[in-house]
């Protein structure tokens, strides 16, 4: 009767007609879905099987397999009808891989399994070339597993994290991190665990962008030997060569560069829009500049009190590099320098910003000049492009690298260490850093951020 019954199953399985409520006591009918990644290289051609653990009993390890059909393909959803023991809840779900054959990796993003018009969702968003066992997706605290499968579950995941992941505290002094607390203990991309690398086509795109960057500057230094630059439009015609083609250039800002506003809409648009701050009591102190230098350029009948009352008065102040030692220049040899300048703003009655003065250093000594709009233009078109060099340098170093990069690294390692998938905290910040492990690996590895590498070559600081 049993053989009757597993037959005219097998029957309905093939004509996708699908009965949840399958009479057999020990089995049920499951539908799996499996969705591979769209990622290259994420198929596999490998056996593979699934186990689904519940509270108290789990199923045999079943193959998953389509009659002639090539399942696990790239970007591929695979649906798969399979008879397995009733478990109850599935809590667990592991993929166990065999005979990888010649596409090994395999990159899942989920399986649902559905079961009595129940959908269970298992999230792996991971590499499971050597198999893979994930916890259904709903965010659970620690103090919450009261099942012992899943406190289990979430002790061994952790253990692994610890020992795949482990932090090197103590970096060498020609180290990007030399000072800071450290950083993942991976000397090269490719010593990185899988699922922390780049993926094959964010790497081609890395280097596709760095070949193109590097033919750019051979054309340049080629073009450069017949031709001096005379005036920008020069400059203009060489970002137009063949390489930089798909280059848009934004006309606006090319042709009005020279402005006041678009000098201000920068500050506010640009690479550093948090250095601009309201002033709300007065000026720094280390810098000289005056009521009556801002009010020469406030418009007529409004006073430096009134516009500051107003919380119209905003500034930037770049005195983090007073003092700090420059590089050397990777042509000339010569020692580079970088002013640390004051920038102090006005928002007028149509909402815009526009520059009263800029003072380069924060000394009072005689020779640190005020600059403002009523000097003559050539002079404040300098103070300002030397505020916008000081400025785009501070980006460089320290919202960019030190707060996008370094900083945040023994954050994200620390969560992959620390909080289990299952984790509510670890399901939002996950999102927030692919790839941030995969990028300092390779900036350390290329000497990113090291004074005499690549980037520090195109800035005075020389980082
Ligand atoms: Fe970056």
């Amino acid at each position: 009767m049993a053989l009757m019954k597993r037959l005219a199953y097998c029957i309905n399985s093939k004509t996708k007609s699908i009965d949840f409520g399958d009479p057999f006591a020990e089995e049920i009918t499951y539908k799996v879905v499996v969705k591979t990644g769209n990622t290259k290289a994420a198929g596999t051609d490998a056996d593979v099987k699934i186990q689904l653990i519940g509270e108290d009993s789990s199923t045999k390890p079943t193959k998953i397999d389509n009659f002639f059909r090539d399942d696990f393909e790239r970007g591929n959803s695979d649906k798969f009808i399979i008879k397995m023991k009733n478990i109850g809840t599935p809590l667990l779900c592991k993929l166990l891989i065999k005979d990888k054959g010649l596409s090994p990796d395999w990159y899942v993003e989920y399986v649902k399994v559905i079961m009595k018009s129940k959908e269970y969702f298992f999230p792996f968003y991971e590499w499971v070339t050597d198999g893979a066992t994930t916890a259904e997706g709903t965010a659970y605290l620690p103090q919450d597993d009261s099942l012992e499968v899943k406190r289990k579950f979430r002790e061994e995941y952790l253990r692994k994290q610890r020992t795949t992941y482990r932090w090197r505290a103590e970096p060498e002094k020609e180290d990007l991190t030399y000072g800071l607390n450290g950083h993942l203990q991976a000397e090269q991309h490719r010593d990185l665990p899988r699922n922390s690398q780049w993926s094959a086509e964010r790497d081609a795109e890395f280097h596709n962008c760095r070949a193109t960057g590097l033919k750019n500057l051979l054309l340049n230094r080629f073009v450069g030997i017949f031709r001096n630059f005379d005036s920008l439009e020069d400059v203009h015609k060489l970002l137009l060569i063949p390489t930089m083609k798909n280059r848009e250039i934004n006309h606006d800002c090319w042709h009005n560069w020279r402005s006041d506003l678009e000098f201000a809409r920068q500050q506010i648009n640009g690479c550093r829009p948090t250095g601009v701050q309201r002033v709300f009591k007065s000026l720094p102190k280390y810098y000289s500049i005056t009521t009556a230098d801002l009010e020469k350029c406030l418009p007529s009948g409004v006073t430096y009190q009134n516009a500051l009352l107003d919380g119209r008065i905003f500034m930037v102040d770049n005195s983090i590099l007073e003092g700090i030692p420059c590089g050397d220049h990777p042509i000339l040899k010569t020692k580079n320098y970088t002013c640390a300048p004051l920038l102090v703003l006005y928002c007028n009655n149509e909402g815009f910003l526009e520059p009263l003065a800029i003072q380069l250093f924060s000394n009072k000594e005689e020779n640190n000049p005020v600059f403002t709009p009523k000097d003559p233009p050539n002079a404040w078109l300098l103070a300002k492009m030397f505020f916008n060099s000081a400025n785009g340098q501070i980006q460089q170093v320290t919202e960019h690298l030190l707060r996008c990069h370094l900083a945040p690294e023994p954050f994200v390692v620390a969560m992959i260490r620390n909080l289990s998938i299952v984790h509510p905290l670890r399901k939002l910040l996950a999102t927030h850093t692919p790839f941030h492990l995969a990028l300092n690996t390779i900036g350390r590895e290329m000497g990113e951020g090291v004074p005499g590498a690549n980037t520090g070559k195109t800035t005075s600081l020389g980082i």
